[in-house]
């Protein structure tokens, strides 16, 4: 183990995984995978249901521990810290600060029902951040307003519909600043009409500088959004490059084999 682990640098939501390995019981559902997104970049990972790809990006804010390989963010190693030649996994505290650095955005929302939009949004930065009451109100009003949500802000979840609940997760999410945000199926639970909405922010956010790494099932926006399209099955990433490289030039069979079965025969590049 080097101590460049540990060395933090410049760059702000640098994601590097590097053999990361996760077995539930007796099987292996994450085989060395290792994959580099870059600050400000957008990784969109594809691939069949059961290939790993949640399980991927739960390693990175550590809600999944690795069993082998190790994720670091800026250069700090996410979830431990090395003493001596091992790795230490840090106290409970210390993951909780780690983790505000990263937001993340369920597929069934995961927003408090007995809050209001607003106070979904303006929790967080209060309890994690100790910021003021006033102030978190004041920028939760300015996040909702980014997702187009500000005439919105005292309607509980239950009051909204599923697309605009998720734009209050997203902007949940950004409420602590995070360098980077991991969405992971943010519009499955959608009916097709809500989708749209849903990732014309994920658009927005894209370019806004943020590190994004995103699990979707929806090709034509990992096409216009994606940096890097990662393609993982059965526990590893079989192949990754730029959306032209992977939609039309795949060089696995794998890939192929899956596409074809995903991709509208019109699907172009
Ligand atoms: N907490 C868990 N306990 C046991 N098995 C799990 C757990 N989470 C995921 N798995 C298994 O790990 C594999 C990968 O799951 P997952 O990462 O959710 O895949 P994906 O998101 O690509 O559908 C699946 O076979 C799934 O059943
Ligand atoms: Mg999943």
């Amino acid at each position: 183990m080097t101590n460049t682990l540990t060395a933090p640098t410049a760059a702000r939501g640098l994601v590097e995984i590097t053999g990361v390995r996760k077995s539930f019981g007796a099987t292996e559902v994450l085989k060395g995978v290792s994959l580099t997104v870059e600050p400000g970049g957008v990784a969109v990972i594809v691939g069949p249901s059961g290939s790993g790809k949640s399980t991927l990006l739960r390693t990175i804010n550590h809600l999944e521990k690795v069993d082998g390989g190790h994720i670091t963010i800026d250069g700090q190693l996410v979830g431990y810290e090395v003493r001596g030649d091992r790795l230490y996994e840090l106290r409970e505290k210390e993951i909780l600060k780690q983790r505000t650095g990263i937001g993340m955005v369920f597929q069934n929302f995961n927003l408090f029902p007995h809050l209001t939009a607003l106070e979904n949004v303006a929790e967080a930065p209060v309890v994690a951040q100790g910021r003021s009451k006033e102030e978190a109100r004041r920028r939760g009003l300015e996040l909702l307003d980014r997702v187009g949500l500000k005439d919105r802000a005292d309607a509980y979840p239950r009051q909204l519909s599923g697309g605009q609940q998720q734009r209050v997760a997203i902007a949940r999410a950004l409420a602590l600043d995070p360098k980077i945000l991991l969405f992971d199926e943010p519009t499955s639970a959608l009916d097709p009409e809500l989708v749209n909405e849903v990732l014309d922010v994920i658009r927005e956010l894209a370019t806004s500088g943020t590190t994004l790494v995103i699990v979707t099932h929806e090709m034509g926006f990992a096409r216009d959004v994606a940096d890097t399209v990662v393609f993982m099955d059965q526990g590893q990433i079989v192949e990754q490059g730029t959306p032209q490289q992977i939609f039309s030039n795949p060089q696995e069979p794998r890939t192929r084999s899956f596409f074809s079965k995903v991709l509208e025969p019109a699907f172009n590049i």
